[in-house]
């Protein structure tokens, strides 16, 4: 066990896309790879935190050491962090989860037939509003958000509405931000509106970097 700046803290971090099926055999997802919330929870390990890692589908190794719960979609995500959360310390929620899952999937593969089709779709539970609006007083919660227009307003009012101690806005504008390439470019939003900028680099280095945020603000 490694120790460091958060040794005896409990973190959990939630990463990669959801799948909601449609069948058996399909399902609606998204291109989220996991990179982001992976390196997150290496970092975390590496300052000494325990680590459960709860993740969606995606096609990268878990780092060493951290506690794995393997998930498919929205609720089952949902269900695996609220059993999970009365006991942690930290919590950074990087998953790319589905907004909506189809309200009735098929119990067989659906067959061809006519020119189109409709799939009824309810919205998923907010898993990180639900954490952060039953926050206990010593849990630290962290949010993610990927903005194309009024990029820092709509963090910052989601930083707010979901009661969170720090945002990570992904820029889609920035070259080389975002979804599943190495690297990526953010800005770490403070409740007290403090912004930090974070230049291109890893993700890994982004993860230090949020993590080291972290650990200055707990202190
Ligand atoms: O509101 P929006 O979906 O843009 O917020 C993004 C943030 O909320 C990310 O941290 C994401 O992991 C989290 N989220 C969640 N559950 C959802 C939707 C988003 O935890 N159902």
């Amino acid at each position: 066990k490694i120790s460091g700046p958060l040794s005896g803290k409990k973190l959990i971090v939630s990463a990669g896309p959801t799948y909601e099926a449609i069948d058996p055999v399909r399902f609606i997802g998204n291109h989220s790879s996991g990179k982001m919330g992976y390196a997150i929870a290496e970092e975390a390990l590496k300052n000494g935190a325990e680590v459960i890692l709860v993740s969606g589908p995606v096609h990268i190794k878990p780092p060493i050491g951290v506690q794995l719960i393997k998930v498919t979609s929205a609720v089952e995500m949902y269900d695996a962090v609220h059993s999970y959360i009365g006991d942690m310390d930290i919590a950074v929620m990087s998953a790319a989860v589905a907004d909506y899952r189809p309200s009735a999937p098929a119990d067989e593969k659906i067959k061809k037939k006519g020119d189109s089709i409709q799939f009824e779709m309810v919205p998923n539970p907010d898993i990180l509003k639900s954490i952060g609006l039953n926050k206990k007083p010593n849990q630290f919660i962290v949010g993610f958000a990927l903005e194309t227009e009024n990029e820092l307003e709509n963090a910052k009012s989601k930083l707010i509405k979901k009661n969170l101690d720090l945002i990570v806005l992904n820029s889609l504008k920035d070259k080389g931000a975002g979804f599943g390439g190495d690297t990526n470019q953010v800005k770490l939003i403070e409740p007290n509106n403090k912004v930090t900028s974070i230049q291109l680099k890893s993700k890994q280095e982004i993860a230090a970097d949020i993590i080291s945020k972290i650990i200055e603000l707990i202190d």
